[in-house]
């Protein structure tokens, strides 16, 4: 079976008191996992450590980065490489969320960069898809995420894929309170292991955990992780909440 992932992109909040204060509330009795569950919690780079050395020795528990470069060194000011986060025992990175994707004019061609910078590092890509409501309103959302995928990862072997996570992020549920609804989650990730099985056949696209994001909440979360395709969440807002995270957690296949 793959990994069924719950995970959390605290974004840019929380001050370090708030930070301890929610790690405190979520390790406090920490959620157990089985064998193919895994909390991933994608905190900003000067909370990465802290973070790591909370979840130390907690099986199942990871740390992730936001983003990385896509260049392995240089002058590059204010930046992190994936050799960095690697060298510091950091296991994930999230690459290509819309926020960057929109904010820093992140193109297809540079996230599969990064994405490459990740895989020579051994830091596990978790790949972020996903249109804007004025796709969507056209009916082209597949062919616009299909395109997304191939332009991020039909590069890499088949090997290469197989150590990645997609997470498919409607831009229009994120934030919003308005979530795609269980049926529009599975269909979409449905299409996009479609996608991957036409390219890298049907055993490697099912081996690739697809994570729904998009104002993923303790009480829609055991719906939206229904589908079939659905291998959990990517979650923004709900997760700096324990009480909600947990729940997530807890609607984990
Ligand atoms: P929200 O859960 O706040 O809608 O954010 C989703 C997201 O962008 C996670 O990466």
């Amino acid at each position: 079976m793959r990994k069924q992932i719950a995970a959390a992109n605290w974004k840019m909040n929380l001050t370090h008191p708030e930070m301890v204060q929610l790690m405190d509330q979520l390790l406090d009795n920490a959620p157990s996992l089985n064998a193919e569950q895994e909390v991933v919690l994608a905190v900003p780079f000067l909370y990465l450590e802290a973070v790591r050395q909370r979840l130390q020795g907690m099986s199942g528990y990871r740390v992730a980065a936001q983003n990385c470069h896509h260049k392995t060194s240089g002058a590059f000011t204010g930046e992190v490489s994936a050799p960095m986060l690697a060298s510091m025992g950091i296991p994930d990175c999230v690459i290509g969320h819309s926020e960057r994707r929109e904010y820093q004019a992140e193109s297809d061609a540079l996230l599969a960069q990064k994405v490459d910078r990740c895989l020579e590092a051994g830091i596990r890509p978790i790949f972020c898809c996903g249109e804007a409501l004025s796709v969507r309103e056209t009916g082209t959302q597949n062919a616009f995420v299909a395109e997304q995928i191939r332009a991020g990862l039909f590069h890499l072997s088949p090997e290469a894929l197989s150590g990645i996570v997609i997470a498919y992020e409607p831009i229009w549920a994120i934030g919003t309170g308005k979530t795609a609804s269980s049926a529009q989650a599975q269909e979409m990730h449905e299409a996009i292991r479609g996608v991957l099985a036409e390219q890298y056949g049907a055993h490697v696209a099912g081996q690739i955990p697809i994570l729904y994001g998009g104002s993923v909440k303790g009480s829609n979360a055991a719906e939206l992780f229904g589908g079939a395709d659905v291998d959990g969440g990517l979650v923004g807002g709900a997760s700096l909440n324990a009480t909600e995270f947990r729940q997530i957690i807890a609607a984990l296949k």
